[in-house]
């Protein structure tokens, strides 16, 4: 059939508000999770030099840090403890403790932002001395006895009043055995949240040390997926939505857009967050090197592009900065 006229795409995106009415994925605070390092100790605000730009946390200086997250927009926030060694031991003993500086950190934000909502990492690597993500038995990580440490630490985490808890050491059978543990205790109401796509990664680098917990040699590989997986990670992430997931995460996200994207056609039936780790955060800033004109403009790219593979949350140390631009 023959057209008489050729189509015109340039027709909308003529005029900015044109070009607004047509978006088809808009950045949104609501859905921007910040990350927030907390640590034991007085008042104080302690650049992490590993992540610039994020500072660890403790006491006064965690409300204060709460009341900027707040007021920016966001409405979530992922907690992560950095305990110091005297805290820590072969079994994470610390991390079932009700008075470590996760739950105190939550207490505190429940007490002053009590709107926001408080997602709880939950992995044994901030809490054993060894630095590896579970509990080992002759040398390697016990996939059962870590899985009934991370159960204790659940509760004692939902008792400090985690709305959400997220898994990250990707133990086989961790979402239902959390599950099993918070129901028991009365937390029904607690969301679980597992890191399910959590490939073995180069790019967590940063992170590592600034939580202070690299292993002497790493067992990563034995239960992160290999990068070259794809059908293993969306197989992961089934098998933790049959477990009782109430949310996913898929991480790291700009490494994993094919999974996001193959997540969501798939229909993936719970919501899903994608990761934007450290190691892509540090080379942004350490590119811009404070041009910050540059680096919003490069934010905002690429946390649109990690939405419009198909990620409907996204944990980003850029949170802050984004929320800022957006407002
Ligand atoms: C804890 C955990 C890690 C990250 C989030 N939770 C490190 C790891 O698994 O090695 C990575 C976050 C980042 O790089 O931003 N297990
Ligand atoms: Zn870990």
């Amino acid at each position: 059939m023959a057209i008489d006229s050729f189509v015109r795409l340039r027709r909308l995106r003529r005029t900015p508000a044109l070009r607004a009415l047509v978006q088809e994925t808009v950045l949104n605070p609501s859905q921007l999770i910040q990350p927030m390092f907390v640590a034991e100790g007085g008042n104080a605000r302690r650049p992490l030099a590993a992540i610039p730009g994020t500072d660890l946390l403790s006491g006064d200086a965690i409300d204060d840090e709460a009341k900027r997250i707040a007021d920016v927009g966001l409405k979530s926030v992922l907690l992560f403890g950095v305990l110091g060694s005297e805290r820590k031991d072969p079994l994470a003993s610390s991390s079932s403790e009700p008075n470590n500086p996760v739950c105190y950190a939550i207490d505190r934000i429940k007490t002053c932002q009590p709107e926001i909502a408080i997602i709880a990492d939950l992995c044994l690597c901030e809490y054993t001395s060894h630095g590896h993500c579970g509990v080992l038995e002759n040398g390697r990580i016990s996939n059962d006895l870590t899985l009934n440490q991370l159960g204790m630490a659940a509760v004692n985490l939902a008792r400090a009043g985690a709305d959400v808890i997220a898994p990250s050491g990707v133990m086989d059978g961790v979402v239902l055995t959390l599950r099993k543990f918070l129901d028991s205790a009365g937390y029904q109401n607690v969301a679980l949240m597992p890191y399910s796509a959590k490939f073995a990664s180069c790019f967590y680098g940063p992170f590592k040390s600034a939580s202070q917990s690299v292993p002497s040699e790493s067992q990563h590989s034995t239960h992160q997926i290999s990068i070259g997986n794809q059908r293993e990670a969306l197989r992961k992430i089934e098998i933790d939505v049959q477990e009782g997931a109430d949310m996913v995460i898929v991480k790291p996200a700009l490494t994993s857009l094919d999974i996001l994207a193959l997540a969501k056609e798939n229909q993936c039936s719970v919501p899903l967050a994608g990761y934007d780790v450290s190691g892509f955060y540090s080379m942004i800033m350490n590119a811009c090197d404070g041009d910050t004109a540059k680096s919003d403009a490069m934010i905002l790219e690429i946390l649109t592009i990690i939405r419009r593979a198909g990620a409907q949350m996204i944990i980003t140390y850029h949170a802050k900065q984004v929320a800022s631009i957006l407002r």
